[in-house]
């Protein structure tokens, strides 16, 4: 797998070090509440299972599936709800959890999604952010870190489902997807 790399981004310390802190950022601000962290799947499932761990809060934990039509690094616009929560958001504070917030399609269709269920509140943390392509307004919480406008994969991220188990990030060689 690593031979499809063109360069690591951030390392598994890195990564650490990041969510962690991403961790206590959110302790900090749900102090005293019950927060419903909502994972985007399948993207976000191991970032969730760090930063959910980072966090000393009693919380509940749901995931979400979302597909945005079209395969290929470039995401068409068009979203489905292909896994609804499993619990009531009504009243609760969720906390969105992201891979990636690339066009910003997804996420801006979620959170209106969400909304109508009434939640006391909704915030988004993304372990990625690629401004650089952004066609949808979407307020984040925090991201973990900014990137250029290159496709990145592991810790979670895909290409055409492959990668997601790499413990670090790295950048695919474009002639893997070309
Ligand atoms: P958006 O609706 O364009 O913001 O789509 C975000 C989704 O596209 C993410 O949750 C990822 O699943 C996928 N995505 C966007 N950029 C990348 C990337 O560089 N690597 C892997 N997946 C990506
Ligand atoms: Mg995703």
């Amino acid at each position: 797998m690593e031979n499809d790399l063109a360069y690591v981004l951030f390392t598994e310390e890195q990564l650490r070090q990041r969510v962690s802190e991403m961790g206590r950022a959110i302790t900090e601000k749900y102090a005293g509440t019950e927060p419903v962290f909502v994972g985007v799947l399948k993207g976000s499932f191991v970032f969730m299972a760090d930063l959910v761990r980072a966090v000393d809060l009693r919380c509940s934990v749901d995931f979400m599936a979302v597909s945005s039509y079209g395969s290929g690094t470039v995401s068409s616009g068009a979203v489905e709800i292909t896994k609804d929560l499993s619990q009531d958001i009504a009243g609760r504070h969720v906390v969105i959890v992201e891979d990636i917030l690339d066009s910003g399609r997804t996420l801006s269709y979620l959170v209106g999604y969400l909304q109508n269920r009434k939640p006391a509140s909704i915030a988004i943390y993304t372990l990625l952010d690629k401004p650089d392509r952004r066609a949808a307004e979407v307020i984040l919480e925090m991201s973990g870190f900014v990137i250029p406008d290159e496709f990145v994969v592991g810790y979670g991220l895909d290409y055409a489902e492959r990668y997601r188990n790499l413990p670090y990030i790295g950048v695919l060689k474009p002639e893997i997807y070309q």
